[in-house]
């Protein structure tokens, strides 16, 4: 039988997972990624994850060839040197792993970002399968995005296509660790949301101290799933700080809507289980700022892949990138 290895490497977390030539996960596995300890020692324990998955599927099913290995990665990236160039949330610059996979597992390698593979597993084994206008959106760690447009991933001339999470929507923004000012991702990220609820916790201001004690943490500790659950809980705070993230949000969709002018729109990533309280003044953003004609046609959807769409996406790629090889 013929598998992919598909692979995730996130900001928080890195996933690997068996896939077959239909996208189907036939099994996977999971760990944080504890970015901070290093590359090395994060591409040690993803090259260990990838082994226990693959023996665990030899046990189960037999053997199989794995035939190439797809690896988003939250980054800009040189896919032809299988290079990592800069990964802001996993602090990596210029980080060969492509080559490093090769060597281990014997079998071509493909690096794609990981929002263009969410894109590309959407729309390969998703939902809105076969859609030719669509954007995939990510909202986690960091924000990205993946276009489909005319019936193809744009992936623009150096493979850096749809960094949505890096355009400005306020030139006065806060410093962003990518070099710009006011990024969407500054005020929409988990770590942004995380960020700001700290900023107001040390700030003295009470209810920003009862999102802490809600949740039973100290107030540096404080992620965006937190603010979430206080919100949940009807802290008025942690609701303006999603509210916000969601308007945020809002704002960097029209200016993708009015650039692209996509059919539909689906949202994925760990900061969208927020649901209404970051969907709703994002919808309401896109209507008060969006040109009618443009954003009405739009159809918003949850991504259906969910936590999965990039491991399946990024598999699928390695598999559309050795067809492409074979036909040539
Ligand atoms: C990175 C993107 C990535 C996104 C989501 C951003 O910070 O620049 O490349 O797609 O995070 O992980
Ligand atoms: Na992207
Ligand atoms: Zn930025």
């Amino acid at each position: 039988d013929n598998l992919y290895l598909g692979i995730d490497l996130g900001g928080t977390k890195m996933l690997a997972a068996l896939i077959d030539e239909q996208g189907q996960i036939v099994a996977k596995n999971q760990e944080p990624t504890l970015a901070e300890r290093g590359a090395e020692d994060v591409i040690r324990r993803l090259i260990s994850i990838s082994e226990t998955l693959i023996a665990g599927g030899i046990l189960r099913t037999g053997f199989f060839t794995i035939r190439g290995i797809g690896v988003a990665v939250a980054g800009v990236l040189e896919p032809e040197k299988g290079m990592i160039s800069l990964a802001t949330n996993l602090r990596w610059h210029n980080v060969q792993l492509g080559p490093i996979l090769e060597k281990r597992f014997h079998c071509p390698v493909h690096i794609v970002n990981d929002a263009n593979a969410a894109a590309f597993g959407e729309w390969m084994a998703g939902e809105q399968a076969g859609i030719q206008d669509m954007i995939y959106i990510t909202v986690s760690t960091g924000i990205g995005a993946g276009i489909i447009s005319g019936g193809r991933l744009i992936e623009g001339t150096t493979h850096s296509a749809a960094e949505f999470g890096h355009i400005t929507i306020d030139r006065d923004g806060p410093l962003c660790a990518c070099g710009n000012r006011g990024c969407v991702e500054m005020y929409t990220a988990g770590h942004s949301i995380a960020r700001r609820a700290q900023a107001s916790i040390q700030s003295g201001e009470p209810e920003a101290a009862a999102i802490a004690v809600l949740n039973g943490v100290e107030p540096e500790q404080v992620t965006a799933e937190h603010v979430a659950a206080a919100a949940k809980a009807g802290n008025q705070l942690a609701i303006r700080l999603l509210a916000d993230a969601g308007e945020a949000l809002g704002c960097g969709i029209v200016t993708f809507a009015h650039l692209l002018n996509p059919a539909a729109i689906v949202i994925g990533g760990s900061v969208s289980q927020c649901g209404a309280l970051l969907f709703d003044p994002m919808l309401e953003a896109v209507r008060r700022y969006g040109i009618p004609k443009v954003v009405e046609s739009i159809t918003f959807a949850a991504s259906s892949l969910g936590g999965t769409a990039g491991i399946t996406g990024a598999a699928l790629w390695a598999r559309e990138q050795l067809a492409l090889k074979q036909t040539l």
